[in-house]
């Protein structure tokens, strides 16, 4: 894909689509609850039907219509074995979540992903879960994985990593499981799966301490089938975002955003760093936050981090760099170390094509600096993506700004936003 300068700005009323984290949530849920669930505005990008299709092949009834899905959940013990290994493709999400889901089944399951997906680290969820006594082969940490399904024993487990995956993938294993587990989080992720948990009648419950919480799950009680309408995705909102800020004469609405405040680290970032940006019409939707999000061309400034910051966006790294490489001053990002162990290495790959784009950037120790000042023209406007999706449309915003871009191995967009280019195009972007 080819990314060129904008001359007219980013503009309009863009629709965002379902939350990718939701979406996920969405199909596990009511695949496992006792009853008929409607689910609309559902993600429908290549990692969320990776979920779809694992559910499937576990005999799940499934219908899937133009705008929405209904699914015919059985009960939590009502999952078959699968006729073949569950392909995850790209999706960490699935592949975390599933590996607790499946340890507390009835039957043996073999989890398999694409080159990127089998490189990524599993012992952060096979781990914790063999302390509940789950039986679960890894390929020297990685996928494939052989899940033995068993009936697991509760206990009290504490989770060091930031990570909303393996904090889910223990919670979907308690559920299953007699008895009261206690999951502890040292750090506060993503709590989509509590939230909807909860409107599913299911006994769970948060304690926040701080920067830290406990979830206390009692196991094996049905789940009662809900609707869900799912929210749009403020990590697909923050291209726009970033892009309408960035670009001159630019103001964009975007409409039924996600902004738990689990996740929301990247406006309270750009708010920061000056950014003109309104949150209208707030309300709250089966437990979420949901809100209208108004945005203007706006000066930013630099702005400092701190690795707490990270835990609230990590995702959105990748364009919030893109946002602070067009910044008036330097921005210091802090305590990236999850960035290394994404769908690539977003780390080194936000440093290396920052400085491709002739923008100064320098990682020490996993943190990152960017400084404005100190940019040139641009070196080489070949991007190196690995084929992650956010790397991709991170560096198609900036070639909004500053000029042709080649985005390699574009792709790999669909997998959470397969019409990215149409709606960045129908906004103002040019990208061919
Ligand atoms: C996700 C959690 C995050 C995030 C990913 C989606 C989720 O991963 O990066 O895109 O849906 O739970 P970690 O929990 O591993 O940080």
């Amino acid at each position: 894909m080819f990314s060129e300068q904008t001359n007219i700005g980013i503009n309009g009323f863009i629709r965002i689509p379902g939350d990718k984290s939701i979406s996920h949530r969405s199909i596990i849920i009511p695949s496992i609850s006792s009853g008929i669930c409607e689910i609309s505005n559902i993600l429908k990008s290549d990692d969320v039907l990776q979920t779809i299709n694992a559910f499937k092949e576990m005999g799940v009834q499934i219908k899937e219509e133009s705008n929405k899905v209904i699914i015919n959940g059985k009960g939590l013990q009502s999952l078959k074995k699968p006729k073949k290994e569950l392909y995850l493709g790209n999706s960490g999400t699935s592949a975390r979540l599933l590996t607790g889901l499946l340890a507390s089944q009835n039957f043996d399951t073999v989890l398999t992903g694409d080159k990127s997906l089998s490189s990524r680290p599993m012992k952060r969820i096979t781990n914790p879960l063999t302390e509940m006594g789950a039986e679960i082969i890894t390929q020297d940490g990685k996928l494939p994985l052989f899940v033995k399904g068993k009936s697991l024993k509760n206990c009290k487990i504490q989770i060091e990593l930031p990570s909303a995956q393996i904090k889910s993938g223990l919670i979907l294993a308690a559920l299953n499981t007699e008895g009261t587990s206690c999951i502890n989080e040292q750090h506060i992720t993503r709590d989509h799966t509590e939230i909807m948990l909860k409107t599913f009648g299911a006994e769970i419950e948060t304690k926040k301490y701080g920067n830290s919480s406990e979830i206390i799950v009692n196991g094996k009680k049905n789940l009662t089938p809900k609707n869900i309408d799912v929210p749009a995705d403020l990590s697909s909102s923050a291209f726009f975002i970033v892009a309408a800020l960035i670009n001159k004469n630019s103001n964009i609405t975007l409409e039924n955003i996600n902004i738990n405040p689990t996740r929301n680290g990247l406006l309270i970032a750009l708010e920061k760093m000056g950014a003109n940006i309104k949150i209208l019409n707030q309300k709250t939707r089966a437990g979420e936050i949901v809100a209208d999000i108004n945005v203007k061309s706006s000066e930013l400034n630099g702005c400092e981090l701190n690795q707490e910051m990270a835990k609230l966006m990590i995702d959105e790294f990748p364009i919030l760099s893109v946002a602070a490489s067009q910044a008036n001053s330097a921005s210091y990002f802090k305590g990236l170390d999850e960035l290394r162990v994404k769908e690539s290495d977003r780390l080194e790959l936000i440093h290396h094509n920052l400085n491709m784009c002739g923008c100064f950037s320098e990682i020490k120790d996993n943190n990152l600096f960017i400084n404005p000042l100190k940019n040139k023209e641009i070196v080489n406007p070949e991007i190196r993506t690995d084929f992650d999706h956010r790397i991709a449309m991170s560096f198609a915003v900036l070639g909004s700004k500053i000029g042709k871009l080649h985005i390699n191995e574009s792709d790999s967009i669909s997998t959470s936003f397969p019409s990215f280019a149409d709606q960045f195009n129908k906004a103002g972007g040019k990208l061919s």
